[in-house]
């Protein structure tokens, strides 16, 4: 009898289970919220870049061209890896037109959480035929050569998902590039980083 009250009375209460209970239940609350309750989008930044021709053909309004980008993708999460639902292009613009589209990442492709990953883009063409250009785009390519130096647009644009998030993302970045033309034979030039800008996530995203 007596024995019986002791153990009763030695063991934690129900009360004091009741309260571990909630307490772990809310700290696991706590861990999933912070795991995966928010999206931290991508960065993209362009950590080299160099151009060793860039030749405008007005007759067929074509470039030729050599150009290597160095691609720098980093995944801020610490829980969530990034899926490319779709393949990760970047599509390469002077004047605002496109004159190459190169991909960066393959559909299915993943970024784990807190992993970067560096896509060294190297691409060339003897006519990378730009229809759009027009008259004002080579007007601005002269005024351009002059100077000796191009701006060329980097716009990476793909479609994403997060773990444990059922929405697809798209993913929007635009980095613009000040390019010194350097033929081979010319001594490199130095290329200040340059930090792509994400346009604004969607709704849910
Ligand atoms: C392209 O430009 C380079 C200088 O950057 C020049 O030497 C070369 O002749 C040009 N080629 C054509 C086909 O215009
Ligand atoms: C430049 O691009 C052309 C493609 O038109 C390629 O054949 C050549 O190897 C490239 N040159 C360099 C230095 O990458």
């Amino acid at each position: 009898m007596c024995e019986d009250c002791c153990c009763c009375n030695c063991g934690p209460s129900k009360d004091a289970l009741i309260v571990i209970g909630v307490i772990s239940a809310v700290l696991l609350f706590a861990v999933l919220l912070a795991a995966f309750g928010f999206v931290r989008h991508a960065t993209f930044t362009v950590d080299d870049a160099s151009l060793t021709r860039f030749n405008l053909s007005t007759s067929t309004s074509s470039f030729a061209y050599n150009l290597t980008v160095t691609l720098v993708v980093h995944n801020p999460n610490w829980a969530m890896s990034i899926k490319n639902t779709k393949p990760m292009d970047a599509e390469y613009k002077f004047d605002g037109q496109v004159f190459e589209r190169v991909q960066v990442a393959g559909k299915g492709d993943k970024l784990r959480p807190g992993k970067t990953v560096v896509h060294r883009l190297s691409s060339g063409s003897e006519s990378a035929v730009v229809p759009t250009l027009g008259n004002a785009g080579a007007v601005e390519y002269r005024k351009e050569r002059e100077k000796g130096k191009f701006d060329v647009e980097v716009a990476v644009a793909g479609e994403v998902r997060y773990t444990a998030r059922y929405t697809k993302c798209k993913v929007v970045a635009t980095c613009p590039l000040t390019l010194q033309l350097a033929p081979p034979g010319t001594p490199a030039v130095a290329f200040q980083k340059v930090k792509c800008k994400l346009a604004k996530a969607e709704k849910n995203c």
